[in-house]
């Protein structure tokens, strides 16, 4: 009877919703009813640990009743105030962002969620610098609309060429594992490694034109494409480089903010400070839709006498703010950028027990509680298991044994994603990495 429950909730949703990146008939949605922690439930009271913090977004965890609370007091006092209101809400939060973004990031234009924050940080940086421009990378994401997906620089930009905003050259990021442009990059040092991207980069504005180009626009950490983490001095070198050429820097922190990898921001790893920075995600772990463009106060000043012909009817939900400043408090309070340092060697260890183990895991990686696992065929020829832009079936067949086990994680082309919610313990990793070894026997044996 139980099972008839999801069964039922499945139908009901079929009968009429519109699914994202699917083919509706096909789709198998997870029925859920309620979320506590790191875990959510089914309608027939099945647990599952949520590694994926639901999109990468539920950064404090589910049914935080601080959050909770705070969404509740807001919605009696105020619910809604238009986008020139100034409300005790937004003052909050702008307070709330100066204690954790990072230095010199002083003025905020707020949105719905990631891609609209890229979409309005490249308007900004259009506007400013009067080019035209943007340099992003491959294997990227930066969101679905016309603009951010022209930015994002994996196959989800393809189905909607040549439609989509122009103006984007892609370069190859930093992808240590398999470079597409030092291949010998797993025997460098950071500073060389780092020195070679550098290089080419530069060349390739030289090529561009300095003059044409707005922005440099880039993940810090590399999200779904991988958990792509830069070498020490890649970000400095791109940060000396805009201030070379005069173009500004541009970082998307929608999935690396808010402590996911183990700092407010992934730049802070480096300390380069960006000229914008968007966000989402985690700036209000979800409770609430939100995003947002930081800027330096040089680059808002632009349009200080002039106007900012741009705008949003939510820009400035009373609701969504109030969810991010208690989000940001739980952050705070919880000191769980801290607890995510703690937990990263604990991860990282468990990844390569796996790595060890298992003919099919070909690299580990991770910083803070971003963690990736990347299959490949044999330990020998190293070739990944699947073509480029395709999740192949065994990895479909992988997913659903681990779902069955009752854990719930993303895979992407040959990844296994590990992005659970930044409150999980050691007993709750180790729990997931269990029915993660248990899984991989799957791709051991197709070898
Ligand atoms: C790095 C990055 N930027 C932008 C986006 C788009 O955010 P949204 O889905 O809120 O528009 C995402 C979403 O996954 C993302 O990972």
């Amino acid at each position: 009877m139980a099972q008839g429950k999801n069964q039922a909730m499945i139908d009901r949703c079929m009968a009429h919703n519109f699914w994202t990146w699917s083919r509706q008939k096909e789709i198998q949605p997870i029925p859920v009813e309620r979320a506590q922690g790191v875990f959510f439930w089914d309608f027939d009271g099945k647990r599952y640990l949520d590694f994926n913090s639901m999109v990468m977004c539920s950064n404090i965890g589910h049914g935080n009743q601080q959050v909770i609370d705070a969404i509740c007091k807001q919605a009696q006092e105020l619910t809604f105030a238009g986008p020139h209101m100034a409300t005790e809400a937004r003052a909050r939060l702008l307070e709330k962002l100066c204690e954790v973004v990072p230095q010199g990031i002083s003025r905020f234009l707020f949105t719905m969620g990631g891609a609209d924050a890229n979409e309005n940080a490249i308007k900004i940086a259009r506007a400013v610098t009067g080019k035209h421009k943007i340099l992003a990378r491959y294997r990227s994401y930066h969101g679905a609309s016309h603009g951010a997906v022209a930015l994002s620089g994996d196959l989800r930009r393809v189905p909607w060429e040549p439609n989509v905003m122009g103006g984007v050259v892609h370069f190859p990021a930093t992808y240590r594992y398999r470079d597409d442009l030092v291949p010998d990059a797993m025997q460098l040092a950071d500073e060389e490694y780092a020195a070679r991207h550098l290089e080419y980069l530069e060349k390739l504005i030289q090529y561009e034109g300095a003059d044409s180009i707005a922005a440099i626009f880039l993940e810090a950490v590399t999200g779904t494409n991988g958990i792509l983490i830069p070498p020490d001095g890649y970000l400095q070198g791109i940060r000396a480089l805009c201030d070379h050429y005069g173009i500004l820097m541009i970082v998307d922190e929608v999935m690396s903010g808010f402590g996911r990898t183990g700092t407010w921001f992934a730049v802070d790893h480096w300390q380069v400070k960006p000229d914008l920075i968007t966000m989402a995600k985690g700036l209000t772990s979800a409770y609430a839709p939100l995003g947002a463009v930081g800027m330096r106060e040089e680059v808002a000043a632009y349009f200080d006498r002039r106007k900012f012909d741009s705008g949003l009817t939510y820009n400035g939900h009373p609701i969504s703010f109030a969810a991010a400043t208690a989000n940001i408090d739980v952050l705070q309070e919880q000191k769980l950028i801290r607890h995510t340092q703690a937990m990263q060697p604990i991860l990282l260890k468990a990844f390569n027990r796996l790595k060890e183990k298992h003919p099919a895991v070909g690299d580990v990686r991770g910083i803070g509680l971003f963690g990736a696992i990347e299959l490949i065929k044999d330990k020998k020829s190293e070739t990944p298991l699947g073509e480029y832009g395709k999740t192949p079936t065994i990895m479909n067949e992988l997913q659903k044994f681990t779902l069955s086990k009752g854990l719930f994680h993303y895979v992407h082309d040959n990844l296994i994603l590990v992005i659970p919610p930044l409150i999980v313990n050691e007993e709750e990793l180790a729990m997931g990495i269990t029915i993660l070894d248990e899984a991989l026997k799957t791709t051991d044996t197709v070898l």
